[in-house]
């Protein structure tokens, strides 16, 4: 069997597929972004046509870049935006309203009451999150009651609810298989991470009806083939994970103490614990990291809903730059007397604040501050807020007290985000050769299960390092930094 294998990278506002080879190289790859919709302030929805559409468009596109047909490729691997939220109709296949997505912040209100009922504890115990509109289980409800006739037509079971690994799964099987993987499961609030099942009581709390849930399986199992009509040849599919979980694999951090942060549109930090499911002391999140072969590792998260979309407001909200790339220079180069700090609570804030009800703001401007001083605070808020996070991990989780950070992500690239947040941390930050560790991670799930590519340790020896930023700044400088932060969360959280 050959060593190819592709993965689905289903992301928040883009869908990639990526052929690899079995030296983990990329032969092949396709790209589409889709179109978001912000119906109301604080609502984020996608159409699940677009995504299903943009993701069997970047699978012909990755083949053909690749020179490869559906029959070369050993195993799919699929990895996916977390939490966002599809319920379609079982016998038309088609979604009944748009997907809701992680970022959107409509059951807010829905999340007060919750928490005002002390219904977070059971949450925190059972499912490892806290109660905040990121996660899925309140988004389901919330479809099922603004839908005419949908919790009917849901407790009949007419219908079927699935995160966007779950959606694809279901479409590229021709509806044949209704599953998920463990990791995407646990971010629904409706999954007990230590029994890995779904959990009556959690259902009964948040009104959603079981008759909607998807199998939970391990991000390593057989989730089925793809309808040969797609692709040309029926194609298995052997892994799945939620993207963080993914990037978390691709970094290889098998071994409790590793840490990884990506730089999406968010910035999610994955903390390996083993099979220690640790319980935070900072409210930060505990969670899956992934379940091979039946063996559970968790992780202590921190989700910060905002890090690459700070740059992409200044590039399309904004117009303060034409190109991404261009605001790490701008940054390296802004006026040193000048202290803008931008706090970018687009969608509330997450770990370790959840404040679903913050907002973005920009503090310190003066009439010398320009766009030079405001990309540099863009880029920064990223490297607080990571910040905030590694001292939460350190808290909670000794071995994590001398740790190195794995990252990856488009924000990577810039060599003065990353120098900065080596700072800010205080701790080295390694950033690898392949930067596409989410797609990798998938891919590998994939092609181990497949039997085409090695394990964990094959796999891990495999990870090099492309450079390592030292921690340069004095310490005196850092807690200047620091407090310039702190002083502008807390105005935040105040307004
Ligand atoms: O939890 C949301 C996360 O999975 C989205 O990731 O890469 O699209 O920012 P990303």
């Amino acid at each position: 069997m050959s060593g190819y294998v592709l993965a689905i990278d289903q992301g928040t506002t883009s869908s990639r597929a990526i052929v690899f080879d079995d030296h983990f190289r990329i032969v092949g790859i396709g790209q589409k972004e889709f179109p978001q919709h912000f119906p109301r302030s604080g609502w984020v929805e996608h159409d699940p046509e677009d995504i299903w559409n943009s993701v069997v468009e970047t699978i012909r596109s990755a083949l053909a870049d690749a020179s490869l047909s559906a029959s070369d490729i050993a195993a799919i691997g699929i990895t996916n935006q977390r939490e966002t939220v599809v319920v379609w109709d079982r016998a038309s296949g088609k979604p009944i309203h748009n997907a809701v997505v992680w970022q959107d912040r409509r059951t807010s209100d829905i999340c007060r009451r919750l928490r005002e009922d002390g219904a977070e504890e059971l949450l925190i115990e059972k499912t490892g999150l806290l109660v905040d509109p990121y996660f899925s289980g309140t988004k389901i409800a919330w479809i099922l009651d603004h839908v005419e006739g949908a919790r009917a037509r849901a407790e009949n079971g007419d219908l079927a609810f699935g995160t966007i690994d779950s959606f694809l799964l279901w479409r590229l099987t021709g509806g044949k298989v209704h599953a998920t993987d463990t990791t995407n499961a646990c971010r629904t609030q409706l999954f007990d991470i230590s029994r890995h099942e779904w959990d009556e009581e959690l259902l009964k709390l948040l009104n959603v009806p079981a008759a909607l849930l998807p199998e939970v399986k391990d991000c390593d199992a057989d989730f089925g083939t793809t309808d040969g009509s797609l692709f040309g040849a029926a194609i298995p599919i052997r892994g799945i994970a939620g993207d963080q979980h993914a990037a978390t694999l691709g970094q290889a951090c098998f071994s409790p103490g590793m840490l990884k942060s990506t730089y999406g549109t968010g910035c999610f930090a994955v903390l390996n614990t083993g099979e220690t499911k640790v319980r935070s002391t900072s409210r930060l999140l505990t969670t899956i990291a992934y379940r091979l072969s039946g063996k559970t590792s968790y992780a202590l998260e921190g989700s910060i809903f905002v890090a690459g979309a700070a740059v992409q407001w200044l590039r399309d909200g904004l117009g303060l730059v034409d190109r991404a790339e261009e605001t790490g220079p701008m940054a390296a180069s802004a006026d040193d007397d000048e202290d803008v700090v931008m706090v970018p609570a687009f969608t509330g804030l997450g770990a370790p604040w959840w404040n679903a009800d913050a907002r973005g703001a920009i503090y310190g401007l003066t009439r010398k501050s320009g766009p030079k001083e405001i990309a540099r605070a863009a880029l920064e808020a990223t490297c607080f807020q990571t910040a905030d996070l590694l001292r939460a991990m350190r808290t909670d989780f000794a071995e994590a007290s001398d740790t190195i950070l794995r990252v990856d992500g488009g924000m990577v690239a810039s060599d003065w985000t990353m120098q900065r947040l080596a700072d800010l941390l205080d701790a080295p930050v390694d950033r690898p050769v392949v930067l596409e560790t989410t797609a990798l991670g998938a891919a590998w799930l994939a092609g181990h299960a497949a039997g085409v590519w090695p394990g964990q340790e094959g796999f891990g020896a495999r990870w090099k390092l492309e450079r390592r930023f030292e921690p340069q700044m004095s310490a005196v400088e850092r807690g200047a930094r620091l407090t310039l932060w702190e002083n502008a969360i807390k105005r935040t959280l105040a307004a």
